[in-house]
């Protein structure tokens, strides 16, 4: 069975010595030759869909970490701000270590499901049977609150998150959308779930803040981080993310020595604290605008690294 630890955020930096396994400070052998283009086509849309629209910028982002993974002798990934999982997924089948961590307990305990067949059985037939129980507003705002409380069994989180995500209005956890409730949820969306576990198994999956989900491994050259927080100047999360935790997450991780790759809205703080510091800026694309009025409104994205990009894997401004 696989655990799940979980958040500390009461009492922070509670990660005990052992945590960090030794072999992540020395370079261990890959397989690279399994990291390959082909093996990201193939899976590119495993994953829990989430607010943002990112699986857009999906397959960019994919092909920069490939290029990090084979420059930079890279063993393992972190992901401090895991969602739905769109990336571990989709990109690493070989890599020594994988961490994943996302605060939302809801979609950590899906993560940890993936990672071990018994409990990703039992999350599938758990969805498919709670989402009879989940028809009415009612009970879509208990599960709500339910899926994200850590009192809640990992395999029970995960199915209520799985079901209250297929049952919200764009896929937001919030609002309950009726037309959705009705056409239901099927066993093969569920079974989808299943073609994760190649990619998780051997995965840590933690719960918790993302400052002491990467301060273990921020001397551990051989690990690609990479960090996707809330949009700046947005408040479509569940977990407050205020504009200043950015400026924090920028000083936090300036010097650390892994390979880093931050997507986000520009904003002062990753002006001021990376790019002032020689850090490197690409734009990314553009999503939908959350909080627009009209549905074509868009907003860029952009990715900060503390390595270089090639030329030819950045995608050109209005092209
Ligand atoms: C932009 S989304 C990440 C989407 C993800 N990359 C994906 O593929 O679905 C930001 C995520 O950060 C999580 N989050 C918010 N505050 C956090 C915190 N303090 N520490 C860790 N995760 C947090 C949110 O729950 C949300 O899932």
């Amino acid at each position: 069975m696989c655990s799940l630890r979980k958040s500390s955020s009461k009492q922070p930096n509670m990660i005990p010595e052992s945590y960090i396994p030794p072999s992540l400070v020395k370079p261990l052998y890959v397989k690279k030759s399994l990291v390959t283009p082909s093996s990201i086509g193939n899976n590119l849309k495993l994953g829990t869909p989430t607010i943002g629209g990112k699986s857009r910028l999906l397959n960019i982002l994919l092909k920069i970490m490939m290029f990090a993974i084979r420059k930079y002798d890279i063993t393992g990934t972190v992901e401090a701000f895991g969602g739905g999982n769109k990336f571990i997924t989709n990109l690493t089948p070989r890599l020594e270590y994988k961490i994943f961590n996302e605060m939302d307990w809801g979609f950590a305990s899906i993560a940890a499901c993936t990672t071990d067949e018994q409990m990703l059985n039992q999350m599938i037939k758990r969805a498919f049977e709670l989402q009879f129980s989940i028809q009415t507003k009612e009970a879509f705002n208990e599960a709500k609150e339910k899926r994200r409380q850590i009192e809640t069994p990992i395999v029970e989180a995960a199915a209520l998150t799985i079901v209250v995500q297929a049952f919200s209005r764009a896929a937001d956890r919030q609002n309950f959308d009726k037309q959705k409730v009705e056409n239901g949820i099927s066993l093969s969306y569920l079974n989808k779930y299943k073609r994760m576990h190649y990619m998780m198994k051997g995965t840590q999956v933690t719960s918790m803040d993302y400052v002491d989900a990467i301060k273990p491994f921020l001397q551990s050259e051989n690990l690609l981080l990479y960090l996707d927080p809330p949009y700046y100047g947005t408040k479509s999360y569940e977990d407050d993310f205020p504009d200043w935790r950015h400026g924090e997450l920028a000083e936090l991780v300036l010097h650390s020595k892994m390979k880093i790759m931050i997507s986000n809205f520009e904003n002062p703080y990753y002006e001021d604290i990376l790019e002032n510091n020689g850090w490197h800026k690409i734009f990314l694309g553009e999503i939908p605008k959350s909080s627009a009025a009209k549905a074509d409104e868009k907003q860029e994205e952009w990715l900060w690294t503390n390595f270089t990009i090639p030329s030819y894997l950045q995608p050109k401004k209005n092209s």
